[in-house]
């Protein structure tokens, strides 16, 4: 069965809940996580997690990870914006992937608006808060079964 989903967690995201609540919402990491364990088992994914600020074990995590995983969803923080070195390891894995953003990237700063990382996604859900975890869980789970 291919429903594994490796949830990608890049930099800055273990202090939500800290960060600004306009943008990223009152939420702890470990609650986000727990609510997209819980979207992902009500669509009847496994959910698997990974988080880390160094963008080079996130590289590496990337390289390992078609032994682990069906499935990507990325919320590279920061990196989105300007990380090619990502964009070529998200290529290298191979799996579908979609990028998530909690804030609204297309409001804010003119340099949040670009993504290099999108045209190495299926599709790209932002400004939905947690629930564009959902969003993302549903079209990966609609993409391992078409
Ligand atoms: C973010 C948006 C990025 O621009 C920002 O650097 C983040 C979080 C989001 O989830 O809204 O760290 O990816």
């Amino acid at each position: 069965m291919r429903n594994r989903v490796q949830v990608m967690h890049g930099v800055n995201l273990d202090q939500i809940g800290r960060r600004d609540p306009e943008h990223y919402g009152d939420l702890t990491f470990a609650q986000l996580e727990q609510r997209i364990d819980a979207f992902a088992h009500e669509l009847g994914l496994d959910a698997r997690f990974f988080q880390t600020n160094s963008e080079g074990e996130f590289v590496e995590h990337l390289h390992r990870v078609v032994d682990v995983a069906d499935a990507l969803l990325v919320n590279a923080g920061a990196w989105t914006h300007y990380s090619y070195a990502i964009h070529d390891a998200l290529e290298f894995a191979g799996l579908p992937a979609v990028e998530v953003h909690l804030s609204d990237v297309q409001a804010r700063e003119q340099w949040r608006r670009h993504s290099v990382l999108a045209p190495a996604c299926i599709t790209v859900i932002s400004g939905k808060g947690p629930d564009g975890y959902r969003e993302a869980l549903a079209a990966l789970k609609a993409e391992l079964e078409a």
